[in-house]
């Protein structure tokens, strides 16, 4: 009894001295995130609502960053996807890895404090990516599912407090994007234009309840139902014969800025679907809002302006990279400015006020334009680039000269840096016409599928810092392979990006000059954040490969790794850390088994061939893996009938990220056993290395001329 008392004494005292000690705890509101110079945490996708990746911080700068070494690093057990920007508030880092399982991890010191699994293997996911960031807003976490979900956390606990299905269960949507949280509202939107039939939209939720605020869908549907707003009657008018059949795409997966000055959002919307312009709106057209930025009221949706960088689309050019808010001065006056560089290759300069475009200028190889003319604000296409007459080969291809990996912009020196790419586009719909094309499993594009190895030499990559000002270089620092890492920037004058080849670097803000360097075991595409827990600052980074754009044969293998044998892991890294990098596979390159044993029918193999454009995604062009999903060529799987039909139609490595198709008949499955055994045995002969060759180069020459003769 006595002892008892004494407890509740000691406990009364505990809880009254507890407040003298406890740190008052970040409210992570409209205020906070609308606060440039606070840069103690990182709790948004962009770290704060102008999206540019800039923090604050100088602790860690260009004098002092030699020192800069691991704090920790944790090992992650989850399936593939570890490409996600983190988010960082009091002292815990929180991410989505693989199946969207969120993770909460002690800053101080690196443990897995929680982990929440959304339950979403099984469900036929089809795509290789997973969560590429999620939101933080007042004491909870907002994260998207691949299977269309979106859920509330509780962040303190991992417990689950409101969860809502934004897409038709069954559907071609997902979601990878990070949603973004402003005034109560919960943004989210969806990919999934690529994979079939899909109309996209953008809702608004409210962040406590769940329950739906808003929808803005991106294009119109079918007008005998009629329209939900203005803008899609509008819209309808740059679309022809009937689009609606293929839902149009338009899929905002990833930019999404709210603009507190204006109390706007700023929507980034995808490609076509189908790609190819001519079988998705047969009469010609704009196709709004496809390939756009879309400015809408942040309360309610409203459709205020747009601005659309690639008018009738026909090469996958989304505008989903992201947008960043910031006030510049341009002829001595200070503007409020949009800026934004999407796939199609020119970096534009918009007033975010009137949508209005100041400059565009391209900041990288390309040839599908000539130049933005400036009065209407259009491309000036060159000719042959809409493939109509047969085949077209153009800069940049279907990967941009810049995707999802975020670039960031420093107000100090006024430069963006841009994890920048370079890759033609082959493109060639074979005579498929509109009268009669319709959209099947194997044909969702309405061109030739991606069969051929892509080489090594076809790419390359870049870390580009660019004046937007003045729109031109300022540095370029080369980066290994045609893919590379977010990038973020800090006060302390440094650039931080990893790397394919698993290096994570510190570049001078000024000059690109590296000044500090680590390996991470394995290559990254994800973008890392900095923030400051006990007056210390910490960089934090994600590694693993994975994560879209590892399609891409041989350009993507280079590089060594392969999901099962390399590790997908957190580092952390503090001025004078004292961990060390836990071993890893060195990189290697795969061998292909040739069984000589197995008779190739050209009918079978052609039939697995076109199955395989449901393979490619994620076991590589021509069966050539890039190191996301086993190399099939490589795998004794495929050589026994019964372990092929037990893991390919009967689903056993679907908890791994190998998706069930239960639909493939045992033809199917002998078919593509067939076409991978082809793939096995095939190496290109001189000639054929010779032909390719000169098909590229007699392209080349095609395309130049017809921009010469008109
Ligand atoms: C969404 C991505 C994805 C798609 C699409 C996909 N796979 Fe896979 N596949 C994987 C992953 C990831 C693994 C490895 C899982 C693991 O780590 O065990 C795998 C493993 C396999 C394996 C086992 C290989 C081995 O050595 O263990 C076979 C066989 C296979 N896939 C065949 C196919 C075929 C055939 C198709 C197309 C009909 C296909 N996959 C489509 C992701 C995918």
């Amino acid at each position: 009894m006595v002892q008892l008392i004494r407890l509740r004494a000691l406990l009364v005292a505990a809880a009254l001295l507890l407040p003298m000690f406890a740190v008052q705890a970040a409210e992570i509101d409209n205020v906070a995130l609308s606060n440039e110079a606070d840069g103690r945490d990182w709790p948004a996708y962009g770290r704060s609502f102008s999206e540019q990746r800039f923090s604050p911080l100088d602790q860690i700068n260009r004098q002092n960053v030699s020192r800069l070494k691991l704090a920790w690093t944790l090992d992650l057990d989850d399936v593939w996807n570890v490409s996600t920007a983190p988010v960082e508030v009091d002292g815990v880092i929180y991410f989505a890895a693989g199946y969207s399982v969120v993770h909460a991890v002690d800053v101080r010191s690196g443990r897995l404090l929680w982990k929440y699994d959304p339950h979403v293997a099984g469900k036929k996911m089809r795509m290789a990516w997973g969560s590429r960031g999620i939101a933080y807003w007042k004491g909870r976490l907002y994260t998207g599912v691949q299977d269309g979900r979106l859920f509330a956390l509780d962040a303190k606990t991992g417990q689950l407090v409101w969860e809502t299905q934004t897409t038709e269960p069954g559907d071609n949507r997902y979601i990878t994007g990070a949603p973004r949280v402003f005034n109560g509202k919960v943004l989210i939107g969806h990919g999934g234009a690529d994979f079939g039939h899909v109309r996209g939209y953008v809702t608004a939720y409210d962040a406590e309840t769940g329950q739906q605020d808003w929808r803005f869908y991106i294009v119109p549907g079918n007008p005998a139902d009629g329209f939900e707003n203005q803008a899609m009657e509008i819209a309808a008018k740059t679309w022809s014969g009937q689009w609606w059949k293929f839902g149009g795409g338009g899929t905002a997966w990833n930019a999404m800025t709210y603009d507190p000055e204006l109390n706007r959002v700023y929507i980034g919307t995808g490609n076509g679907s189908p790609w190819n312009h001519k079988l998705r709106s047969p009469g010609g057209g704009d196709n709004l809002f496809l390939c756009s930025i879309v400015a809408l009221d942040a309360d309610t949706g409203e459709y205020l302006w747009h601005y659309q960088t690639t008018p009738g689309e026909s090469w996958d050019f989304n505008s989903t990279m992201d947008i960043v808010l910031a006030t510049v001065e341009i002829d001595g006056k200070p503007r409020k400015l949009l800026m934004h560089a999407p796939k199609n290759g020119f970096f534009y300069v918009i007033d975010r006020e009137t949508g209005k475009l100041i400059s565009a200028e391209k900041f990288g190889k390309v040839t599908w334009a000539d130049h933005i003319d400036m009065s209407s604000g259009r491309p000036v296409e060159n000719p042959g680039v809409r493939y109509e007459d047969g085949e077209a080969l153009i800069w940049p291809g279907s990967a941009g000269v810049h995707n999802w990996q975020p670039m960031s912009f420093s107000p100090d020196t006024g430069l963006v840096y841009i994890p920048a790419h370079e890759l033609p586009g082959y493109y060639n719909d074979e005579g498929r016409d509109p009268k009669t094309w319709t959209m099947v499993p194997n044909d969702v594009l309405g061109l030739k599928g991606f069969f051929d190895d892509v080489p090594k030499s076809a790419g390359s990559s870049s870390l580009l810092a660019w004046d937007p000002v003045h729109q031109k270089k300022a540095w370029v620092y080369a980066t290994p392979g045609a893919t590379n890492g977010g990038v973020l920037s800090t006060h302390g004058g440094l650039v931080f990006q990893g790397d394919a080849d698993g290096n994570f670097k510190a570049h001078d803000a000024n000059t690109g000059e590296v000044l500090w360097s680590a390996s991470m075991g394995v290559g990254t595409q994800a973008p890392p954040i900095t923030y400051s827990v006990d007056g210390k600052q910490y960089v934090s980074v994600l590694a693993g490969w994975a994560g879209g754009q590892m399609l891409l044969g041989s350009l993507s293998a280079q590089h060594g790794w392969t999901g099962r044998d390399h590790p997908r892991r957190l580092l952390t890294y503090v001025l004078d850390g004292t961990a060390t990098l836990p071993p890893s596979a060195p990189p290697s390159i795969v061998k292909p088994i040739d069984d000589a044993s197995v008779e190739l029918d050209p009918q079978r193999v052609a039939k697995g061939r076109e199955l395989y454009s449901q393979c490619v995604i994620c076991h590589g062009v021509s069966a050539v893996a890039g190191g996301f999903a086993p190399d099939l060529r490589a795998s004794p799987i495929p050589l026994s009938s019964p372990a092929f039909k037990a893991i390919v139609q009967a689903g056993g490595l679907e908890a791994r990220g190998m998706p069930k198709f239960d639909e493939l008949s045992d033809q199917d499955l002998d078919a593509l056993r067939q076409y991978i055994r082809e793939r096995a045995r095939y190496t290109p002969s001189f000639w054929d290395q010779v032909r390719t060759a000169w098909n590229f180069i007699a392209l080349t020459i095609k395309m130049k001329w017809l921009q010469l003769t008109g």
